[in-house]
């Protein structure tokens, strides 16, 4: 446990993304509302939870960002999970919430917090890491951590993919029953260090996010791992 964060250190890759697709398929199973991450780390925890568990009919899914391409786009994160979960899936979950990146930061933002209008908390927020402690689409020192207000914004990219993003506001990432970070690789661990062991920072934004309404966890690989 460090800075209120229960941290699980994986073997590799393959093993941290087992865990985290246990823990899915946990929620998937008990129902509920569960937020997804995009990048590139989660892919295989979401064939891995489609393996384990064909029915995701009792929950709903959300997205942390989106980048502002249509959904077919190589770079969409709402394309990534639906080819390594949903189209693996027998029964699909009751409501999919994709953030229509392709109407723009503004209006996508404005059309994701009409979604959410009904919804109180999540149940279980995923988020992946960048190498600079941003999460979901919340950039170091950005005034989109500042935002109270909206539950959504539009916000500019400051790592490749460079194009516009929509992303979840930090009360929203907060208010959850559980937050899990799944973080992997040598790159990522100055970041870890900052996020999970330093003290809160805008200049860390990760270090920002933690569930109001339950625990927050970390599933790592040794090298994501290695600077704790
Ligand atoms: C995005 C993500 C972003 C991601 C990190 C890590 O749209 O890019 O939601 O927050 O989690 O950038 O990305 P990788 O897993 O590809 O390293």
């Amino acid at each position: 446990m460090t800075e209120g964060v229960e941290i699980v250190v994986a073997e590799d890759g393959e093993a941290a993304a087992r865990l985290v697709a246990e823990r899915l398929v946990d929620q998937a199973r008990a129902g509920g509302d569960i937020v997804l991450t995009g990048g590139s780390t989660p892919k295989l925890a979401y064939e891995l939870a489609a393996e384990l568990e064909p029915d995701w009919s009792r929950t709903s899914l959300w997205w942390g960002d989106e980048r502002c391409v249509p959904p077919d786009d190589e770079r969409s994160n709402y394309g990534m999970a639906r080819e390594a979960l949903l189209d693996r899936l027998e029964r699909g979950p009751r409501a999919v919430h994709r953030m229509m990146g392709e109407l723009g930061k503004d209006a996508g933002a404005v059309e994701y917090e009409r979604q959410l209008a009904e919804l109180e908390a999540f149940d279980l927020v995923l988020l992946g890491l960048g190498p600079d402690s941003h999460v979901a689409s919340l950039y170091p020192n950005q005034p989109t951590l500042d935002e109270t207000r909206r539950r959504v914004v539009g916000a500019e990219a400051f790592l490749d993919p460079y194009v516009d993003r929509i992303t979840l506001t930090l009360p929203t990432l907060r208010a959850a029953r559980e937050v899990l970070f799944l973080v992997e690789g040598e790159d990522k661990a100055d970041a870890v260090a900052q996020v999970l062991a330093g003290e809160p920072t805008a200049a860390a934004p990760g270090s920002l996010v933690r569930a109001e309404l339950g625990p927050t966890r970390a599933v790592l690989d040794r090298a994501a791992a290695s600077q704790l």
